[in-house]
């Protein structure tokens, strides 16, 4: 999507509008040296660690790691889309985006949605007109929920038959071609389609900006499955998305606090008892990106699951995937209901109050790493001791160095009655490697590879890049990260005033954007003159790396063998 508006609009409107006028007009800046600072938006906080950089027009907080252009702080602070970031930054800088290319840009994904949105709305049509509409009232209604919380997630019905969404969107081959591509559809061995979703209750699925990416479908009876989810689609991807996430963001202007349930109508019910900072994971394992979502989100993340050995399974899995992301300003616990309850059930049999007064005595992540690693050893045995500290290990390894991560060896070093000096030693180097990257600041290039630094440093000083010299023969090599540093390359000459924000938002959509973005806020101490000596020496060095591979193989290929190029090439290098 991103490339479809001429990457020089998006250049020129990084030149005219200013990433700190666009962050001040929406939370005010402090200045502080060269860079302008406060308190994250985009998470809890006390002490500032959101800076912009008006040199590098990008911002960046290093509690959270959100970062980004002006363009990506529109899109994550107003919630706006790719297209009306843009849209917001031309009304701005009083520019006309380019309407042709911008229209065609946009049509696929927005029709996507505008269909995904008129079907939520007709499964909320027909639980209101449909004939048949009184089975899945009552069902709604057996369940308890209230006519304005039905609403409130736009809860809806699939009416029984084979036809009813495919006859009403499917006009033709493209409208049903569309409704393929949303999931909505499944089709037979002789390529048949029909609806996918028949005879459901219906809950539509919105990503954190409200728009409807998927649905999940739920029997009336007790037939199977239980619940039908979206397919994975452009649109819905369920390691993403957070059921009530949208929702729970809507009711609360600041989350202090969210509760992470099994199920959609967890969610729904807890809202409907005035518990709105409730989101569910769509059947799968909490990962990492629903946890840096939420961690965005709030400070604090509670994970209710059963109390069964499903449950205690499922929240260790993400405990697992927790460790890359300890310590800093938040927190996680866990908390667990008792066998064959769900939150639904605890909310509706006990009270919100009760649910709330189980969320408070919620455990800490560290007991909960603790207890299940110590259940599983024997610890009043000196075996049972060491054996702890092997199996804790790999995990400490994960957790970012730190005070979190001191006071839990400190902890587990009290639990096996060692001390941490003890540990230390047998927790090897590799704890000590895993400080977060971005907080070392880059001194010369014998601590990165120099791939890595003549990256970071175009990215920075992208004006440096006029006085390298040749670099022609770089992508003949094969190391790690080249092909991002002959991009750059390109990239800057064919187009030198690139600023570092340009590049990086030409790196959109990318697989190599995290990369970049990273890099491009490491802190370089060295001055621009030697950066430039740094520079100019790596790509001489790569340059002449390759050079001497091509003619080695050359070589090795035997003269009599070469083609007539060759042997001009070999010439060439030879000279
Ligand atoms: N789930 C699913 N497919 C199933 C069963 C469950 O995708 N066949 C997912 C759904 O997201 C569901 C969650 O797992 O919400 C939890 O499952 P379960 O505890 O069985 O569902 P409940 O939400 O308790 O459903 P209900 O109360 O409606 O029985
Ligand atoms: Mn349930």
């Amino acid at each position: 999507m991103a490339g479809q508006i001429p990457p020089q609009f998006i250049d020129d409107l990084l030149t005219r509008v200013d990433v700190v006028d666009v962050v001040d007009a929406r939370v005010p800046l402090k200045k502080a040296g060269k860079n302008l600072q406060a308190c994250c938006p985009f998470h809890n906080e006390k002490t500032p660690s959101f800076t912009v950089s008006p040199e590098k027009q990008f911002y960046h907080c290093f509690g959270c790691g959100a970062h980004g252009t002006a363009i990506g702080f529109l899109m994550e602070y107003d919630q706006m889309s790719f297209p009306e970031a843009i849209q917001e930054l031309a009304d701005l800088a009083g520019m006309t985006v380019p309407t042709t290319s911008f229209v065609n840009a946009q049509p696929s994904r927005q029709n996507l949605y505008d269909l995904t949105d008129k079907v939520s709305q007709y499964y909320v049509h027909q639980l209101h007109n449909h004939p048949q509409k009184t089975a899945f009232v009552n069902y709604l209604q057996q369940r308890g929920l209230s006519a304005q919380i039905i609403e409130h997630f736009n809860i809806g019905m699939a009416p029984d038959g084979w036809d009813n969404v495919l006859k009403t969107f499917g006009a033709n081959d493209q409208a049903r071609k569309q409704l393929d591509e949303v999931g909505l559809l499944s089709s037979n061995d002789k390529g048949r389609q029909y609806d996918r979703f028949r005879n459901r209750i219906m809950f539509p699925i919105k990503d954190r900006r409200g728009r409807v990416v998927g649905f999940g479908g739920r029997v009336l009876d007790d037939s199977t499955p239980k619940y039908l989810n979206s397919p994975e689609t452009p649109l819905f991807h369920k390691g993403n998305e957070l059921y009530g996430l949208f929702q729970a963001r809507k009711a609360n202007r600041k989350l202090e606090r969210i509760i992470i349930v099994e199920g959609y109508m967890d969610v729904i019910v807890l809202t409907d008892h005035g518990i709105t900072n409730a989101v569910a994971t769509l059947g799968t394992a909490t990962t990492p990106d629903h946890l840096r979502q939420l961690l965005r989100s709030a400070p604090e993340l509670v994970f209710c699951f059963d109390g069964d050995r499903a449950g205690r399974e499922a929240a260790w899995r993400a405990a697992e995937n927790a460790m890359p992301l300890l310590g800093g300003n938040h927190q996680l616990k866990f908390m667990f209901l008792a066998d064959g309850e769900d939150p639904d059930s605890v909310v509706r049999q006990q009270g919100a109050e009760q649910f709330n007064r189980l969320v408070g005595q919620a455990q800490n992540y560290s007991d909960f790493f603790l207890a299940t690693l110590e259940a599983q050893v024997d610890i009043s045995s000196m075996d049972g001791r060491a054996r702890l500290i092997e199996i804790a290990k790999p995990y400490l390894r994960q957790i970012p160095a730190g005070i979190y991560r001191d006071m839990l060896e400190q902890r587990l070093a009290e639990k096996a009655n060692t001390n941490t000096a003890m540990l230390h030693k047998h927790l090897g180097k590799s704890a000590e490697n895993t400080v977060k990257k971005h907080k070392k600041p880059l001194k010369s290039s014998s601590a990165i590879s120099p791939i890595r630094m003549a990256i970071t440093i175009l990215l920075q000083h992208p004006e440096l890049h006029a006085e390298i010299g040749a670099f022609d023969k770089l992508a003949s090599l094969e190391r790690a990260g080249l092909t991002i540093l002959v991009q750059l390359l390109e990239t800057l000459s064919q187009n030198p005033h690139l600023t570092t924000a340009m590049l990086l938002e030409r790196a959109r959509d990318s697989e190599h954007e995290g990369h970049l973005h990273q890099l491009a806020q490491q802190t370089l101490t060295l001055s621009a003159k030697e950066l430039q000596h740094e520079l100019t020496g790596i790509i001489q060095q790569l340059q002449q790396q390759a050079i001497e591979q091509r003619h080695a193989y050359l070589v090795a290929k035997g003269l009599g063998n070469l083609t007539d190029e060759e042997r001009i090439e070999i010439n060439s290098l030879n000279s």
